[in-house]
């Protein structure tokens, strides 16, 4: 792509955008030519986000203009980006479940661009612009029985068929396997072969390299430069987005114990006419490992953990615990034994929001001995204790005392991680540990997880990062439908490879 002389098909000039006690966005200048793909990178709250809903007409800029293909716009609303044809696929889709694609497609398309277009007329347009743009997806399926993505392609159809011409994807990838990425990018790049446009948020830096014409990268809330690909590398596009050198999940060098310290063997959970969500599951965790497992959400990931922790009922099947058999033990009783949870949701499950740093990192702990003054808790301990948490997982708080919705979501994860390995576990079960919060906060929990397990922790680490998982674990399963369907060595294993599994391919027995 010759990027020297191009038209510009956005250009955004010192925007600014503030929410009550937040500077979202400030002086941020992007521009984008036509025919390209611009990645906007930067971490998680850099402000991407709301820069691309003050694109598409979502929120009105404080400040700044917003030109659109050499014409100055205020936009009141998305209709009105839509109307100069900016279309955009948000992070959470918003598909109505209960309809087929096609209704899908057509529903709340504005009038005045549908004409007296009949279904007949809107079913072979879409497949028209389904073929150029190498978009399958059956137009008279139901949405409810669709795979992530293939609704996240019908999204893209949707803005397609409301002539959108420049795009905006919202972190696309974020819930896709690698497969699905490539299908994707296939296809944003017949849509720019044809003169679309295309502004993709992502921070997955190795895709970002790989698709990209140019890429922005946001820091702070504003933009920091404009880099061509080439120009780049991941190591030097993470330091760009973080401002520091981007941390790495390799570097394994594991000496994984001979004792069993958790024995899972033929879990089961659902039975009769219920759908198994997890179906006759057996794996061991030795002490000092790390066993990942990989999957597509739903496939039995979460039912798995709660079964190990008791907090579900099973049908059939055991689990042990060291020497002990907990099979009906209660979860409590797994905990007392041994047992650390980062949940799969830290608001519903892990944190109590409203309460202070303090009391967060006592949850569950207020039995042992040290905090536990006659009748009353040991305040003065627990305080000393969160402070040491704080300080040994880099929290950023100015106190303990503060309530953890004042923290970043990152940092809540940090305090809650610390909470759980403060317990001397001997069992972690590690549900998305690093899901949602930045790059620092990532290599903190990575260095903590890895010295415990060094220690002689035993990990069950679910995760949807496959760098991640790939680069932690000292063995990796894949559960597809409730069942374990691959096991993998992590040094020769490819997220491609863990891909494969994700979305039903067979391992080879050798
Ligand atoms: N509607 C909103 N109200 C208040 N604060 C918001 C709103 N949307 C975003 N923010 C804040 O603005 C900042 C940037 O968020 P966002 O644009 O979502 O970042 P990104 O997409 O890069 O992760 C964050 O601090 C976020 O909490
Ligand atoms: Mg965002």
């Amino acid at each position: 792509m010759n990027t020297e002389g191009s038209t510009i098909a956005v250009e955004l000039n010192g925007i600014e955008k503030r929410f009550p006690g937040v500077i979202a966005n400030h002086d941020v200048t992007l521009i984008v030519r036509s025919g390209t793909i611009h990645a906007i990178v930067g971490e998680n709250g850099a402000g991407k986000s709301t820069l691309m809903n003050t694109l598409y007409g979502m929120h009105q800029p404080d400040a700044g203009t917003i030109t659109v293909n050499g014409v100055e716009q205020h936009f009141k609303s998305p209709s009105d980006a839509i109307a100069v044809g900016i279309g955009m696929v948000h992070q959470h889709f918003m598909l109505a479940d209960n309809f087929t694609v096609l209704e899908n497609i057509i529903l709340g398309a504005e009038p005045t661009h549908l004409g007296v277009l009949s279904i007949g007329d809107a079913r072979k347009r879409i497949t028209e612009i389904a073929a150029a743009s190498g978009t399958h997806v059956d137009l008279d399926a139901l949405v409810s029985d669709l795979g992530v993505g293939q609704r996240q392609r019908v999204e893209i159809l949707k803005v397609l068929f409301r002539g959108a011409r420049i795009l905006i994807l919202d972190e696309p990838t974020a819930v896709l396997v690698p497969q699905e990425v490539d299908e994707l990018f296939t296809t944003l790049r017949h849509l720019v072969d044809d003169g679309a446009t295309i502004i993709f948020i992502s921070h997955k830096l190795d895709e970002v390299l790989a698709v990209s014409d140019e890429i922005t990268v946001i820091r702070d809330g504003t933009t920091v430069t404009t880099v061509l690909p080439r120009d780049v590398n991941r190591a030097t596009l993470g330091e760009l987005m973080v401002g520091a050198e981007l941390p790495s999940p390799e570097g394994r060098e594991s000496q994984v114990g001979t004792t069993v310290l958790l024995k899972v063997q033929g879990l089961t959970v659902g039975s009769g006419g219920q759908r198994k969500t997890v179906d006759d599951v057996s794996f061991a965790v030795h002490q000092a490992e790390i066993v990942g497992i990989a999957g597509v959400e739903g496939n039995g990931q979460f039912e798995l953990c709660e079964a190990i922790l008791g907090l579900t009922a099973i049908s059939a099947g055991s689990v042990e615990i060291g020497e002990h058999d907990v099979t009906s033990s209660s979860t409590r009783e797994r905990k007392s034994v041994g047992v650390s949870y980062i949940p799969f949701d830290r608001h519903r499950e892990g944190l109590m929001l409203t309460s202070p740093l303090w009391e967060n990192t006592l949850l569950g702990r207020e039995g042992e001995p040290r905090f536990v003054r006659g009748p009353l808790v040991n305040t003065a301990e627990a305080h000393r204790d969160c402070n040491e948490i704080i300080d040994r997982f880099d929290v950023m708080t100015p106190s303990e005392i503060v309530p953890v919705f004042a923290l970043s979501g990152g940092n809540q994860q940090k305090l809650l991680v610390g909470r759980e390995l403060s317990n001397n576990p001997k069992i972690l079960i590690a549900a998305h540990p690093t899901r949602g919060v930045d790059i620092g906060a990532q290599a903190a929990i990575w260095a903590e997880l890895r010295r415990a397990r060094d220690e002689g922790l035993a990990v069950v680490l679910i995760s949807a990062d496959l760098d991640e998982l790939i680069g932690l674990s000292d063995t990796i399963l894949v559960m597809y439908d409730g069942r374990i369907t691959a096991t993998l060595d992590p040094a020769t294993a490819t997220p491609k490879m863990l891909g494969t599994f994700m979305t039903g391919g067979k391992q080879e027995v050798a």
